[in-house]
């Protein structure tokens, strides 16, 4: 039974209304990475940082999943083997979507995390410099998100996964960041196929098998239905 590996980027949530980070007038044509994703930003300027990720969790948690991650969920449903969905995104989509399991390297949206602690805790729609730690009653409160700098989350468990990939697909990442770029590396040393989809080739588009181009709302559920063998 074959296991598929799915890494997901922001290009899978963009037809739900949510901005990707480097496409025109993206996240990062507006805001400097360095003020609002960088823990020394976070130390600099608190206010500003739990401002870029309040709004931002205000507009995922309006989000609705679109018909890319429902078919995602659907193909965890049908396929016989395993699938393994591995999220760069912090918006909660895959699961409003249906998915069952979700590996969020880079953190999520509606979780906080006490940077005294490591107390985590379900986040509340605000967050501010003064907001307490539930557990240690310290105002150390941090968005629970993997900045630059910093080790992205469960990557002992996403590299056995990769290890053991029949198909690894990257859909909707213009694979540059790091290190979720050199995931089909991993797949391809396995002996997965890969396969790209995208709204355009990546940068490191040669490096998969296959490459599909075209929205993910059309793209993914038309591979979903040619994975789980439906006309
Ligand atoms: P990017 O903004 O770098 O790339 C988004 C990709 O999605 C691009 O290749 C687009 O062509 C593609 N895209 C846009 N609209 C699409 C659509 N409708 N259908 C399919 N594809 C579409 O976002 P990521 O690769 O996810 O990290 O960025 C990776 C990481 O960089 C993020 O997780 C974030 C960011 O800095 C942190 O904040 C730690």
């Amino acid at each position: 039974m074959s296991k598929i590996v799915i890494l997901t980027g922001a290009g899978i949530s963009a037809e739900s209304g949510l901005g990707t980070f480097r496409d025109e007038n993206g996240l990062w044509a507006q805001h400097r990475i360095e003020d609002v994703a960088t823990p020394e930003g976070f130390a600099r300027n608190p206010d500003l940082v739990h401002a870029f990720y309040n709004a931002r969790r205000q507009q995922s948690s309006a989000a609705q999943p679109n018909a890319a991650h429902m078919a995602l969920a659907q193909l965890q449903a049908q396929h016989p083997g395993e699938v393994v969905i591995i999220t760069q995104n912090v918006d909660g989509l895959h699961e409003k979507g249906g998915a069952s399991k979700v590996w969020h390297m880079h953190g999520v949206l509606d979780s906080a995390l006490c940077a005294a602690c490591s107390h985590r805790w379900h986040a509340a729609e605000d967050m501010h410099r003064r907001t307490l730690c539930p557990s240690c009653q310290r105002p150390a409160a941090r968005p629970d998100i993997v900045w630059f700098g910093e080790m992205p989350y469960d990557m002992e468990q996403i590299y056995a996964h990769l290890a053991g990939a029949d198909l690894f697909a990257s859909i909707g990442t213009s694979s540059q960041v790091y290190p979720a770029a050199a995931f089909v590396h991993e797949a391809q040393a396995a002996g997965a196929h890969t396969v790209e989809l995208n709204l355009e080739p990546s940068s490191l588009v040669s490096s998969f098998a296959e490459t599909r181009f075209g929205p993910a709302t059309v793209i993914v559920p038309q591979w979903v239905n040619e994975v789980i063998g439906q006309p």
